[in-house]
């Protein structure tokens, strides 16, 4: 049997590594979790986008009595800055969370189905997707896109099989 290794490059960094630009990027997401709607969890979660006109959309998770129907912050933000501006391709995406206690220390990564559409959002602009995830001790920067953070993923390619 063969062994096929999948490797996952992340850059560490502290915030003030990071350029002004990220850094922007990253206090759009830090400063969503002021709105974000978690009445139910209390951890609040906010990203932000930076497109390619320049723009920044930042957005946070919605929740709802009813769990499932509430919303994660990534896709919230995907989902409305792709519906206003269909055209302009997403460069980076930051996210961050804050509970009761604070800021988290440790980055904050996305849940699987926030994978799944951050990848669908890459093929959609055919350009990966630089990716923050925010800690107050630690960052993590995914330069290479969506696939570092999910391996063997399920695109549109398997459809037309
Ligand atoms: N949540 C996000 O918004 N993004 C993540 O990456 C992880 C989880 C939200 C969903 C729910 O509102 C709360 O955090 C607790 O899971």
């Amino acid at each position: 049997m063969k062994e096929l290794v999948l490797q996952t490059k992340v850059n560490v960094c502290l915030y003030d590594e990071l350029s002004a630009e990220d850094r922007e990027v990253v206090d759009a997401a830090r400063a969503a979790t002021a709105n974000s709607y978690a009445i139910y969890s209390g951890f609040n979660v906010g990203a932000a986008v930076r497109l390619a006109n320049g723009v920044i959309v930042k957005g946070s998770n919605q929740e709802n009595a009813a769990y499932p129907s509430g919303l994660c912050a990534e896709r919230t933000t995907l989902f409305w800055a792709n519906s206003q501006y269909p055209d302009q391709a997403v460069l980076t995406l930051a996210i961050a969370a804050r509970t009761a206690n604070g800021e988290l220390d440790t980055p904050i990564p996305p849940c699987g189905a926030c994978r799944q559409v951050i990848l669908e959002t890459e093929k959609r602009f055919g350009k990966a997707i630089r990716i923050i995830l925010f800690g107050a001790k630690e960052s993590y920067v995914v330069e290479d896109g969506i696939k570092a953070l999910l391996p063997l993923s399920f695109d549109s390619a398997f459809l037309d099989e």
